[in-house]
C-alpha cells in the first residue's frame, strides 16, 4: 500500500506531514512499503530539502537505521519490521537478518520488539505483518494524542525535547500527538522547541512539523529551558521515550534528564508519551538500559564544518536515563499511567 495522500483526491483528514513536493501538497508517512521496496523520508536532509529514499534490501534498511535516515523509536521499529519483510520476500535467512537489524542502534526498544514480533510471525506473510505493525503504531499514536490532549489547555505553554513527532513514529507522533489533537480541537497554545544538540532534531524536525501543522512555537537553545521554567513560563513538558523500564525510569534523547530535573525543581508537570512497544518490562530499572555512543564528529562539526579546535576530542552519548521520580505520568494508547503502575500495559505487552 502506498501511504501518499493528495489533497483534493478524495482524502480529507490530514494525517501528519503536510509537505510541498513536486506533486503538490501531500500528506506522507515517514516510511511505507511501496511495491517491492520501502520508501522513507530522508530525515537527514530536512528541513532544507524534502526527499525520499528507496530501500530494497534488509542491509540497506539496517544502514538507513544506523545513519539516521530513519529515526525515532517507533519509526525505527516500523523500519525494522519492513527490513524483516524485505528479507522474507527475498528468501533470506531471517535469523541473520534479525541479527543485522538488531545491531544497528541499541537503545530504542521498539526495534527489538518489532524484530522479535516479525520472527514470531515467520510462518506467515511478513509483508502483511510489517504493514499491520506500521498501521498499529499509527493507531496507537492517535490514541496517545486523544489521551494527552486533555493535558493541554487554551493558553498552555508546552516544552518538548528532540523530535517525537510524525517523523519519529511513522505518523502523528507521541509527544507531538497531544499537540496535534489539541490544535485541531481549536485550542491555542505555544510550544518551546529545544534545539536538541548535537543533531538538532528539535530545531530541524520538530520545528518543521509544528510549522506544517500551524502550531505556534519557538526554538530555544537547549540551555534556555531552565530560564523559562524558573520564571513560571512553562506549564508542562511532554517528551517521547526510547525505552521505559518496569519502574518508570526511561531513556530518551540526551538532555531529557536535565529537563526533567529542572521541571521537578520548578514544579512543572513532566509527561512522557510512548506506545506499549517502547516499554521494556524485562528491565527492573533504567540502569540496565544501553546508551548508544555516536560519532564524536556529531559534536565537533555543525553543518559539515568543524567548530572546535583540531586536536580536541568530543564525547557523544545519544541518550540519557531519567529517573521515574521526575515523571508526572506516561501518556500511552491505553491512557495516562503513573510511574511503575504499569500492570495493564504488562498484560497488553
Ligand atoms: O536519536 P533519535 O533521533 O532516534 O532519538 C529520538 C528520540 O530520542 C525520541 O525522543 C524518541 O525516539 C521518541 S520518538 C517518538
Amino acid at each position: 500500500m502506498v501511504h501518499r495522500f493528495m489533497y483534493g483526491c478524495g482524502y480529507t483528514e490530514p494525517t501528519n506531514m503536510r509537505v510541498r513536493t513536486k506533486a503538490g501538497r501531500e500528506d506522507l508517512r515517514a516510511i511505507w512499503m511501496d511495491g517491492d521496496s520501502v520508501t522513507a523520508i530522508d530525515q537527514r536532509a530536512l528541513p532544507q530539502k524534502f526527499k525520499t529514499i528507496g530501500i530494497r534490501t534488509y542491509p540497506e534498511m539496517a544502514e538507513a537505521i544506523s545513519n539516521m535516515t530513519v529515526r525515532g523509536a517507533p519509526t525505527i521499529g516500523a523500519a525494522a519490521a519492513y527490513g524483516m519483510a524485505l528479507a522474507w520476500k527475498a528468501g533470506e535467512d531471517l535469523d541473520e537478518a534479525a541479527k543485522v537489524i538488531k545491531a544497528t542502534r541499541p537503545t530504542a526498544h521498539d526495534l527489538f520488539y518489532a524484530v522479535d514480533l516479525m520472527l514470531s510471525r515467520r510462518k506467515g506473510d511478513l509483508v502483511k505483518a510489517a504493514e499491520a505493525y506500521a498501521d498499529g503504531v499509527v493507531t496507537m499514536c492517535k490514541s496517545i494524542g486523544e489521551h494527552g490532549s486533555t493535558l493541554i489547555e487554551d493558553g498552555s505553554r508546552v516544552l518538548t525535547h528532540c523530535n517525537a513527532g510524525a517523523l519519529a513514529t511513522v505518523d502523528f507522533g507521541t509527544a507531538l500527538a497531544p499537540m496535534r489533537v489539541a490544535h485541531r480541537a481549536g485550542k491555542k497554545f505555544f510550544v518551546y522547541v529545544d534545539e536538541t544538540r548535537p543533531r538538532l532534531q528539535g530545531a530541524k524536525l520538530t520545528a518543521w512539523e509544528l510549522l506544517n501543522e500551524g502550531i505556534d512555537h519557538a526554538i530555544i537553545a537547549d540551555n534556555a529551558a531552565g530560564h523559562y521554567m524558573s520564571r513560571g513560563q512553562v506549564d508542562l513538558v511532554i517528551v517521547g521515550a526510547d525505552r521505559i523500564a518496569s519502574n518508570g525510569d526511561f531513556a530518551n534523547k540526551i538532555g531529557t534528564y536535565e529537563k526533567a530535573v529542572l521541571a521537578k525543581e520548578s514544579g512543572v508537570p513532566f509527561y512522557v508519551a510512548a506506545p506499549v512497544s517502547t516499554f521494556d518490562f524485562s528491565l527492573a530499572s533504567g540502569s540496565g538500559i544501553i546508551i548508544e555512543e555516536r560519532s564524536q564528529d556529531e559534536v565537533l562539526f555543525v553543518g559539515g564544518r568543524r567548530i572546535s579546535p583540531e586536536g580536541s576530542r568530543a564525547m557523544n552519548p545519544a541518550f540519557d536515563v531519567t529517573p521515574a521520580r521526575c515523571v508526572s505520568g506516561f501518556i500511552t494508547e491505553m491512557g495516562v499511567f503513573r510511574p511503575g503502575d504499569f500492570s495493564a500495559l504488562v498484560r497488553r505487552h
